[in-house]
């Protein structure tokens, strides 16, 4: 199979790269990836000698740019990662997350339709169902109430990819995972940048009251997902995957507290996110019933492994941690 993966370079895609060449699979993998502030081919090196594996520096929101990929790899399947995955980042500037994850998505569906590519899995995430009350979990048919400009164009993003199956009977399935945490992780969102401040001695910013829930997925149980829903999911459906651990943000930040030898004394509460949705929840039962996937990875052991890598990793850290980080570090966290 010839397998084209975008965002590759990026957390859940490199794992997903990573994952799908470390056995001994005929496969052809290519990854178009434009490298932006969140790519980074050192989450590669360990597949870049690979005979298998191909790498496109290019924009999906470049029509020719993608289609010069398309011509060239002739891929049977598309696994589409690339967005600007960060919240916040879109509560600053939206333009760029509206370019890559809306015109983006549209500028690869519209390549697999010219070049009739046979299968097209779009990941996206449970935040496009907004915060959900309890005692529900949302299950696929819940309603769409996305809350900040990423999730929103996640939402939007996700009408259009099945708007491909109903239109033109594309083979297109959509997945939408909770939140996810593992190594390589840019050390922006809740766990790699509370564990990184840890290690420092920094202080950690916690939203508001810090009782906001999230169900935490392990990256390597949501490329297991991933790749269950490219072979055995049917077209023009949604799949949910959930990690089943859901923990209010405070109890998670105590927990790398605890784990990195720090009391909470480090906690800094600072003002909310605006639009901060409270609570995620979602129901899994059908990616496990129509594929037999479940995650594997318990949170106390990802989350000991992961703490364990951001140790071993602290030059994988510093350079990520560039200019441009400390730019989007103080204008994030400096007035709050
Ligand atoms: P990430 O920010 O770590 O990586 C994104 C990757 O996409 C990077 O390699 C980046 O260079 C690439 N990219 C960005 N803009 C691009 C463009 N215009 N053209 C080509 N490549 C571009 O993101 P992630 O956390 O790995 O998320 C991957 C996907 O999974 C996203 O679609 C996200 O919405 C979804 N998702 C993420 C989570 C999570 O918890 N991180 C949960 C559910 C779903
Ligand atoms: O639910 C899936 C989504 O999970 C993905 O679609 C997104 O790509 C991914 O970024 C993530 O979104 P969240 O907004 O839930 O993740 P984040 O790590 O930014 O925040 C997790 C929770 O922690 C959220 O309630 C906000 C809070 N938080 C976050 C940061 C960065 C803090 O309290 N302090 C912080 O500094």
């Amino acid at each position: 199979m010839k397998l084209l993966v975008t965002g590759g370079a990026g957390f859940i895609g490199s794992a997903f790269v990573r994952m799908a060449l470390s056995g001994t699979e005929d496969l052809a993998l290519g990854n178009l990836d434009v490298l932006s502030y969140a790519g980074n081919l050192e989450n590669l090196v360990s597949v870049s000698d690979d005979t298998r594996y191909r790498f496109f520096k290019t924009d999906v929101a470049d029509a020719a740019g993608v289609e010069a990929v398309f011509a060239e790899f002739q891929p049977d399947a598309v696994v589409h990662f690339a967005a600007e995955s960060h919240v916040d980042r879109s509560i600053h500037s939206p333009e760029p997350v509206i370019r890559t994850n809306l015109n983006g998505t549209f500028t690869m569906l519209e390549a697999a339709r010219r070049h009739k590519t046979a299968r097209f899995l779009h990941v996206s995430t449970d935040e496009v169902y907004g915060s959900i009350d309890e005692p529900h979990d949302a299950d696929e048919e819940y309603p769409l109430r996305a809350s900040s400009p990423y999730s929103a164009s996640k939402a939007g993003s996700d009408l259009l990819a099945l708007s491909y199956y109903t239109t033109y009977k594309m083979n297109v399935s959509v997945t939408r995972a909770s939140n996810n945490y593992g190594p390589f992780q840019f050390p922006e969102k809740l766990i790699p940048l509370m564990i990184a401040n840890a290690l420092e001695g920094k202080q950690l910013p916690v939203y508001g009251d810090g009782m906001q829930i999230r169900d935490w997925l392990y990256v390597d149980d949501h490329c297991r997902a991933i790749r269950a829903v490219l072979d055995k999911g049917r077209a023009g459906q949604v799949y949910n995957i959930g990690g089943s651990r859901a923990l209010p943000n405070i109890e998670v930040v105590q927990r790398i507290l605890a784990a990195t030898g720090h009391d909470e004394t480090l906690i800094k509460y600072v003002a909310d996110r605006p639009g901060h949705d409270r609570r995620y929840a979602i129901t899994s039962e059908k990616v496990e019933r129509e594929t037999g996937w479940k995650p594997q990875v318990e949170f106390e052991a990802g989350l000991a492994e992961t703490v364990r890598w951001y140790k071993e990793n602290a030059a994988w850290i510093a350079n990520v941690r560039s200019g441009a980080y400390r730019d989007f570090y103080e204008k994030n966290y400096g007035a709050r």
